[in-house]
């Protein structure tokens, strides 16, 4: 199918757009009253997840309602821990928990290595929102990084110091390692499931990945980050590691396209460590909550520090939950008007 809207992806792989790209990470669920409807209707978050159709419908939504360049096909992060066999529960306000957790190497051991087929719902969903789609904009996949799906195994939710997880790593690397292991070989045939339902894209979240040292990060997560580049030749794929500003340089030396970045990281310094691969970010999602013309100020400012070629923007981090939904259409339509021309006379 020819797509009538490929800024996305033409930015993705270096090719000269005529503007510039623009999506939100998270704009699907969370902000939308349109969303919340649609969950309303069914048990919670997990139905949702697991209901093609309704998957379909809120990951078009922003797309309607939003105008932005992209889809992300709605589901989370977690449905890859569930395949090999560790649930997941979705507490309303509250976020996810793990009702069992990885406590011990026989824990790992227990594991299965999950299949495409184990995710057939949300390989349903991509093919129902491809043909709704119909080419209007691209769609992405996406999957957790190995380590922060290691963090939600081991912690069993969120937390302040991951010490559980860090304990892991440095008091046993190689249980770590082989957790690490089944986590990629299940992510690779969940994203490969993806690829051919129709995903456009592939962005991998490595949310976590800031609270660990650049020598850690190396041994624990970057191996790992490279062999789900590796599995994915045939469609771009970005790398997102909140909060890693020191990792720049190494994950854009992986056959990736596109670096994901956060407002700590500073654009032109950026630029100079991942040499020709594109840029996506970094606004604060918090600037949203500052007035339209703060807005457009700092939407400016951002789009003048990294320049209007190889780059997609969005925000540093997910939208936040009680951002005004307007305000969000604001950034967007501020992004989609800027006159790149205007960069490029400079
Ligand atoms: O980007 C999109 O809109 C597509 C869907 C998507 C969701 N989660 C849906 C969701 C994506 C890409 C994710 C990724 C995800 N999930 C990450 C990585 C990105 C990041 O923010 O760092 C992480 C860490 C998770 C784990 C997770 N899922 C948490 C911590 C929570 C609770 C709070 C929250 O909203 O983040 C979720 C729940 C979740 N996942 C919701 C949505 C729309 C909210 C549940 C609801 O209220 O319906």
């Amino acid at each position: 199918m020819i797509l009538k809207n490929d800024l996305l992806l033409r930015a993705a792989r270096g090719e000269k757009t005529e503007r510039i790209p623009v999506w939100l990470m998270r704009q699907a669920g969370r902000i939308l009253p349109e969303y919340r409807a649609v969950r309303a209707s069914l048990s919670g978050f997990k139905e949702l997840v697991e209901t093609p159709d309704r998957a379909a419908e809120v990951t078009i939504q922003p797309v309607d309602i939003l105008g932005v360049d992209a889809a992300i096909i709605f589901s989370d992060i977690l449905v890859v821990s569930e395949g090999m066999g560790l649930r997941y529960e979705m507490e309303e306000k509250k976020g996810p928990y793990f009702p069992q957790t990885i406590e011990n190497p026989q824990d790992i051991e227990r594991l299965r290595t999950g299949k495409a087929e184990d995710f057939h719902y949300t390989l349903d969903a991509i093919r129902i929102t491809k043909k709704a789609l119909d080419g209007r904009v691209p769609l992405i996949g996406f999957a957790g990084a190995p380590f922060t799906l290691l963090c939600y195994m081991v912690e069993g939710g969120g937390s302040k110091t991951f010490s559980k997880s860090k304990r892991l790593l440095f008091s046993d690397p190689d249980s770590a390692k082989k957790l690490l292991q089944k986590i990629t070989d299940t992510t690779i045939a969940y994203l490969r499931g993806q690829v051919e339902a129709g995903a456009d894209l592939i962005q991998v979240f490595d949310s976590w990945a800031g609270i660990l040292s650049p020598q850690a990060y190396e041994e624990f997560s970057l191996p790992y980050m490279r062999q789900i580049c590796e599995a994915i030749p045939d469609r771009p794929v970005t790398l997102f590691a909140k909060g890693a500003f020191y990792a720049r340089k190494s994950l854009a030396a992986l056959p990736c396209s596109v670096i994901g970045t956060d407002w700590n990281m500073p654009p032109q310094e950026s630029r100079q460590l991942v040499g020709n691969k594109t840029l996506q970010g970094n606004l604060d999602p918090c600037i949203l909550y500052g007035s339209e013309k703060f807005i457009t100020e700092q939407t400016h400012a951002m789009i003048r520090e990294f320049g209007a070629q190889k780059y997609i923007a969005n925000l540093g981090h997910g939208v936040y939950p009680d951002t005004d939904p307007m305000k969000v259409k604001h950034f967007v339509e501020t992004v989609q008007n800027f006159d790149i021309q205007s960069l490029e006379a400079l």
